[in-house]
C-alpha cells in the first residue's frame, strides 16, 4: 500500500474507501446521500468549464455550505460576472513578484531557524514546520500583527476544525455549527477589517481598499484565504519532500531549480490536497451519459481523476 493511500486512509477511514469505491464503478455514478460523483478527468473539466449549469453558489453548492459563514461575495461560493470582477482585482494584487516578496519576507526567520536545525543534525516534524510557515503567511495576508509559531498551530487548528465540519453528505451547516465556525473566523475578519481601514498600501487588505474592494469584501476574502490556503499548502509540502525523498529526486530538485515546478505539480496530482470539488446543480443537463437536475450536487473527485493517471512520475 503507497504512503498516499495510508494517509488518507488514516484521515478518512470511512469516506476514502467509499470516494475510491465509487471510481471503480465508472467515470461519473450517482450514489445516494452524496450527489453525483465525477471520476474521470475531462468529464471534470467538462463541469468545471460550465459555469452556468454547474454552480458554486445557489442549491447544491459551495455556498449552501459556505456563505452563511463567510458571506455572498468570497469567490469559493460565487460566478458569473460578479465572480470575474473579483478575480480580476485580485489577480492586480497576487502578482508573482508581490507575493513572492511576501513569503520571502515573512518565511526568512522560520526557514533560517529550519535551516539551522536541520544543519545540526536535529530531527524536524516537517508537518509542523509547513502548518507554521503556511499559518504565518494567511496570517500576513490577514494583518495578523507579530504571531508566534504557537499562535499559528492555533490558528491552523482551529481552521481544521471548521474545515472537518463538512462531510461527502453535508449539504449545509447547522445553526451550531455555523455559529462555531464563525467564532473561529469572525474575528480572523475583525483582524482584516481593521487592516483594510488603517489603509497601509504595504498590506494586503490596505492594497485591496486600494483597488477599490468593499470592507465586507475584504472580511470575506480574509475568512476564504484562511479556510483555503492553510490546510491545503501543509498538507502538500511535507508529502512534496517526502515523494521526492522516496524516488531519490530530492538532492537532484533541490539542486536544479527548473525542476521544482514539474515536482511540485506531479505532487499536487499525487497528493490532491483538495480531493474533492462541489457544484450545485442549476439547471436540467446530461454529463457523461447521467442525467442531472436542479438542486443536485456534482462531486468532483480530484483525487480520483488524478490518480487514474498512474503513480509520481515527475519526469
Ligand atoms: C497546495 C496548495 C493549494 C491547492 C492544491 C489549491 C487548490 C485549489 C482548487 C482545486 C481550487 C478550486 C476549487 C473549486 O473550484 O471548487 C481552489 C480554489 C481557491 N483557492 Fe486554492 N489551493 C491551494 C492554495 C491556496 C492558497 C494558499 C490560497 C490563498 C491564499 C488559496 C485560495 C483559493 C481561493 C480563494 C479559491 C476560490 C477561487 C475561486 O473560486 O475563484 N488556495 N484552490
Amino acid at each position: 500500500m503507497n504512503w498516499e493511500r495510508r494517509l488518507y486512509l488514516a484521515a478518512h477511514p470511512f469516506a476514502y474507501p467509499l470516494l475510491r469505491g465509487v471510481a471503480r464503478r465508472g467515470a461519473i455514478v450517482r450514489v445516494p446521500g452524496v450527489g453525483v460523483v465525477v471520476n474521470d478527468a475531462s468529464l471534470a473539466r467538462d463541469v468545471l468549464m460550465d459555469g452556468e449549469t454547474f454552480r458554486k453558489d445557489g442549491p447544491g453548492s459551495p455556498g449552501d455550505l459556505w456563505t452563511p459563514v463567510l458571506g455572498p461575495s468570497v469567490l469559493l461560493n460565487m460566478e458569473g460576472d460578479a465572480h470575474r470582477a473579483l478575480r480580476r482585482r485580485l489577480t492586480d494584487l497576487f502578482v508573482p513578484s508581490y507575493t513572492e516578496a511576501l513569503c520571502a519576507r515573512v518565511l526568512a526567520e522560520p526557514l533560517d531557524r529550519l535551516a539551522g536545525r536541520l544543519a545540526s543534525g536535529a530531527a524536524v516534524d516537517l508537518v509542523d514546520a509547513a502548518r507554521v510557515l503556511a499559518g504565518a503567511v494567511i496570517g500576513e495576508v490577514i494583518g495578523l500583527d507579530g504571531g508566534t509559531e504557537a499562535a499559528y498551530r492555533d490558528l491552523f487548528e482551529q481552521g481544521e476544525r471548521v474545515v472537518s465540519m463538512v462531510s461527502l453528505r453535508t449539504r449545509r451547516l447547522s445553526p451550531s455549527q455555523v455559529r462555531r465556525a464563525r467564532a473561529v473566523l469572525d474575528p480572523l475578519g475583525d483582524i482584516a477589517a481593521k487592516s483594510y481601514l488603517t489603509g497601509d498600501e504595504s498590506t494586503v487588505m490596505g492594497r485591496m481598499r486600494a483597488l477599490g474592494l468593499s470592507e465586507d469584501e475584504a472580511r470575506g476574502a480574509a475568512g476564504a484565504f484562511f479556510l483555503t490556503g492553510t490546510e491545503t499548502v501543509a498538507t502538500l509540502l511535507p508529502r512534496l519532500i517526502a515523494l521526492l525523498a522516496d524516488h531519490g529526486l530530492l538532492a537532484r530538485v533541490a539542486a536544479d531549480e527548473a525542476l521544482l515546478g514539474p515536482a511540485i505539480e506531479e505532487a499536487m496530482r499525487v497528493t490532491t490536497p483538495t480531493p474533492v470539488m462541489l457544484r450545485g446543480v442549476h439547471r436540467p443537463a446530461t454529463v457523461g451519459g447521467v442525467a442531472v437536475r436542479p438542486g443536485d450536487r456534482v462531486l468532483i473527485a480530484t483525487h480520483n481523476c488524478c490518480r487514474a493517471h498512474g503513480p509520481f512520475d515527475p519526469d
